[in-house]
């Protein structure tokens, strides 16, 4: 049985390589330091589910070109850039199952590594002037900074709300899932009520996406990644957010008082989590997930052109369905 993000990739198998190979001589640099990053950034790919989007939402209207691969390499070099500089900001020491930038070369290199891919990604789609996809992209790494500064902030007042999360999972991760729909779906299509139907499609997408994301941090699989670090951080996500609106009053003022702490022992963080399982958080979360899944669906169905969107289909189901 072929895996389903095996499936996915089949069509577009060649295409991906000429992205791979975009990607990798788009980070290229003669500083020695820079170079070893790379190659160890080069080497350890992701799901690479964002330019899957873009190379889909491009072929549902035409053929995928030139500026559809830029668009790949810009959203993935975005997306890399976003992940080093989180895990200085989340004191995250692993990253696709291996040790991340700021564990191995420190906070300050893995700063400026950041910086270095984001600058790697404006200037390629700059200097073959792809203005539309820059102004999409832009857009959502402005919206991705706000989405983390909030985060941020709830978490010092810990005074978060379900519709704040939402706010903040919009900013943070579906901004660029919803631009990578946008940017591919621009490189053979430039109606503009289409672009922004598909890019409506990737917002719902992305904001499932967070939420599985944020179940994985109650889960003991290896997802690649630290997990129970959400609560050690104060990062107020859903299952937690709703887990506290449930409980009583005593027992949620106790739980807040362990999240507050700086410094948490195992056993109190294993509390809240079995707190979280026992009102029912995961399942509540799940719930809120396969709601933006059928939207994303329902948003898909209504793209109008006879391209084969399946492909897309099977991308919101893996969403949800993935193990990592
Ligand atoms: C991780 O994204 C960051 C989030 C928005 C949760 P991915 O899970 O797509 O990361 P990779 O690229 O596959 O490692
Ligand atoms: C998503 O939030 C991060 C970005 C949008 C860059 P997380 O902090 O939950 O992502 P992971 O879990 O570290 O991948
Ligand atoms: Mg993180
Ligand atoms: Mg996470």
């Amino acid at each position: 049985m072929t895996s389903p993000l095996a499936y996915i990739k089949s069509p577009i198998e060649q295409e991906l390589k000429v992205f791979e190979d975009r990607f990798k001589q788009s980070v290229k640099s003669k500083v020695p330091l820079l170079d070893t990053i790379m190659g160890y950034i080069v080497k350890r790919k992701g799901k690479q589910m964002r330019p899957l989007l873009v190379l889909h939402c491009a072929k549902l209207f035409g053929e995928i070109n030139e500026a559809t691969y830029r668009g790949a390499a810009l959203v993935e070099l975005l997306h890399t850039a976003t992940l080093v500089h989180d895990d200085v900001v989340d004191e995250a020491n692993m990253r696709r199952g291996f040790f991340s930038i700021n564990a191995l070369w420190k906070n300050k290199v893995a700063v400026l590594v950041g910086d270095y891919l984001l600058s790697k990604g404006l200037l390629l789609s700059l200097r073959n002037k792809d203005f539309k996809a820059l102004e999409i992209l832009s857009s959502a790494v402005e919206q991705m900074s706000e989405g983390e500064l909030l985060q941020m902030e709830k978490a010092r007042k810990l005074d978060i709300t379900e519709q704040v999360y939402f706010d903040i999972i919009t900013k943070k991760t579906a901004s660029l899932l919803a631009s990578c729909c946008g940017i591919g779906a621009n490189s053979t299509n430039q109606d503009e009520d289409t672009l922004n139907d598909i890019i409506a499609m990737g917002n719902a997408v992305g904001i499932a996406f967070q939420i599985k994301d944020d179940l994985f941090d109650y889960g003991d699989n290896k997802v690649g990644k630290p997990t129970g670090i959400d609560i050690i951080e104060k990062k107020m996500t859903l299952p937690l957010i709703y887990a506290l609106n449930t409980a009583a009053k005593e027992k949620r003022r106790a739980v807040i008082r362990i999240i507050k702490k700086d410094k948490k022992t195992k056993k109190q963080v294993n509390e809240v989590i079995a707190f979280v399982k026992e009102m029912g958080g995961l399942e509540y979360a799940q719930k809120r997930m396969l709601e933006y899944k059928a939207d994303a669906e329902k948003l898909l169905s209504g793209i109008p052109g006879d391209g084969d969107t399946s492909y897309i289909a099977a991308l919101i189901d893996y969403v949800i369905e993935r193990k990592k």
